[in-house]
């Protein structure tokens, strides 16, 4: 069974991933969620498959929530074979981390924090759960957005954000406190969740089925890349 952490596994991206690796039977699967009270699909189920999905509070963004969920998972499976940073922010509407002339340290440094800042402590929090684990990878859902060489106007704090986490793994891959881990970056698309909305081009479904795939084939040549969800390989 491959042990695997799932942050911002309630709904969108993650908990498609969460769903496929549980429906495919070879994964103890931590799903992280903010709120567990209310993560109703992640509720329904682990329900149907208590051995399989284990749910675990987990704000990116709380230390103590961190140590609790790397304290849980440790009691239950020893070691992680995969950590999947997967968490992240993109406001829209009123909060000013988009547009020249309405921008605020507060929002941009908001994103900046969740979407790159908590995956990196996180990793952190995960490394000796990894160093224990099999084959043990890191996995980084960035974006294209995060791609300097394919930036366009706009949407500076999300681009920033996905950029350093960018920067984060590729420290990450050459890091010598990280040996034996591979950390690879991967972009899931544009699909059709709460933050890519309803025009995007992708179905959940293929989304994270690329992305399992992708981190199921994952060895040391693919140390500190950068992919789309279907494996092929993105300029940074
Ligand atoms: N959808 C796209 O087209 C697209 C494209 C490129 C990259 N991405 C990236 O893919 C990842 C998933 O995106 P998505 O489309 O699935 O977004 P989503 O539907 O908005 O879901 C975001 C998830 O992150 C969680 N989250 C946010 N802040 C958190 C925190 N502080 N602690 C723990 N969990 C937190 C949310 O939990 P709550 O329910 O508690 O808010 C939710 O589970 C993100 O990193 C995003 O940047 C998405």
């Amino acid at each position: 069974m491959q042990r695997i952490l799932i942050t911002g596994a309630n709904r969108g991206i993650g908990f498609e991933l969460a769903r496929q690796y549980v429906a495919a039977g070879d994964a103890l699967v931590f799903a992280g969620c903010r709120r567990p009270s209310a993560a109703t699909g992640l509720k329904e189920r682990a329900g149907q498959a208590a051995d399989r999905l284990v749910i675990v509070q987990l704000d990116v963004n709380d230390a103590r929530s961190i140590t609790a969920a790397t304290e849980r998972i440790a009691a239950r499976a020893g070691a992680l074979d995969i950590l999947v940073n997967n968490a992240g922010i993109n406001p829209r509407g009123a909060h000013q981390s988009s547009h020249m002339g309405s921008l605020s340290a507060d929002d941009v440094s908001e994103i900046i924090t969740t979407n790159a800042v908590a995956a990196l402590i996180v990793t952190q929090a995960c490394r000796p759960l990894l160093s224990a684990g099999d084959n043990p990878r890191v996995v980084m859902i960035s974006s294209g957005m995060g791609s300097m060489q394919r930036t366009q106007g706009d949407s500076y704090a999300y681009r920033m954000s996905k950029a350093a986490m960018n920067m984060a793994a590729r420290v990450l891959a050459f890091d010598e406190a990280m040996a034996g881990i591979i950390t690879i970056t991967a972009n899931p698309g544009w699909v059709k969740t709460d933050m890519g909305g309803a025009g995007a081009l992708l179905e959940p479904e293929e989304s994270g089925s690329g992305l399992h795939t992708l981190i199921g084939g994952l060895t040391e040549a693919d140390q500190g890349k950068f992919y789309q969800y279907d494996g092929s390989e993105l300029p940074w």
